[in-house]
């Protein structure tokens, strides 16, 4: 039986962990005995995802952070080392995405908003976190950015988000090769198209319409899917993967589905 007993003990942070996958990931820690800093800009939300896991034995703490405010984002880890004296990893999931535009359509202010979250705030929990890590001389240091399919592939009328998105990955890979000497690996989650928020007020026949056209296996994933690669990569199984962008999409970044006669549809039966 594969064993994930190395996260016992480690102290991690995770952004945007009021919902969605960060609140998935955050959960998911907490049940394999990690402390988890609860961090988002939703105080109540994040409030209500530590009691959860205090309720299920698990430890965690909240700290209120905009991941686009330097100051934030300093606290966020100064108080991660206050509260444990160390700091192992760091998951910058904290991300929202753009209404769906062409270039030309974009507005500067949109292009400041959405960078200075995307990008920009996954480049101040990594600096300040790294920081942290280093100084906690982690034998098992990691740090996971939760970027996109966006930041592997184009995407029409998407551009800001996309760029960020690339951009983070490109964080992901300089950093892994700055660190790999130190003990901290550094690697990117790429979700597919994932049951979150987003979703939630969508009538379930547009929710399946989408996943057809999005998802090759015909559905959307879930947050826990994600969050298990989480929890992969931030346990010591996982110390010889370094700067890759892993895609959670069920094949969706390899192309498209045709559908397909099959000659013998017997052999499922
Ligand atoms: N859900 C998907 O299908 C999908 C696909 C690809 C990538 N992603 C990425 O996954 C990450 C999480 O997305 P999600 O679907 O769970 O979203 P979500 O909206 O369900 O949750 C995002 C969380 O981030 C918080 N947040 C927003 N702005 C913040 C800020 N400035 N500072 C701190 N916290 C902030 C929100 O309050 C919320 O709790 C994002 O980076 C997103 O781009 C999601």
């Amino acid at each position: 039986m594969t064993d994930f007993s190395s996260v016992e003990g480690k102290v991690a942070i995770v952004t945007g962990a009021a919902d969605g996958l960060g609140k998935a990931i955050a959960l998911c820690y907490a049940e394999n005995g990690m402390k988890v800093i609860v961090s988002d800009i939703n105080a109540d939300k994040g409030l209500g995802v530590v009691q959860d896991i205090i309720t299920g034995g698990g430890e965690a703490v909240f700290f209120k952070t905009d991941v686009s405010l330097e100051e934030d984002v300093r606290g966020l880890i100064d108080f991660a080392v206050t509260t444990y004296g160390r700091l192992d990893g760091i998951v910058n999931n904290a991300g929202i995405s753009a209404d769906s535009r062409p270039i030309h359509e974009y507005s500067i202010e949109e292009f400041d908003k959405i960078t200075a979250i995307d990008l920009k705030g996954v480049f101040m929990g990594m600096k300040f976190g790294i920081e942290a890590i280093l100084k906690s001389k982690s034998p098992g240091g990691f740090v996971i950015n939760v970027a996109s399919l966006a930041g592997i592939m184009g995407n029409s009328a998407m551009a800001i988000y996309t760029s960020s998105k690339h951009g983070v990955v490109g964080l992901t890979k300089s950093a892994a090769l700055d660190y790999a000497a130190y003990n901290i690996t550094v690697n990117a989650i790429c979700p597919g198209t994932i049951r979150t928020s987003i979703w939630r007020d969508a009538p379930e026949e547009v929710v399946q319409q989408y996943a057809n056209i999005l998802s090759p296996n015909g559905r959307l994933g879930d947050p826990k899917e994600v969050a298990h690669v989480a929890l992969f990569l931030a346990s010591d199984l996982a110390r010889y993967i370094s700067g890759s962008a892993i895609p959670v999409d069920a094949g969706a970044h390899v192309g498209k589905v045709t559908p397909t006669k099959w000659s013998h549809p017997e052999i499922l039966n």
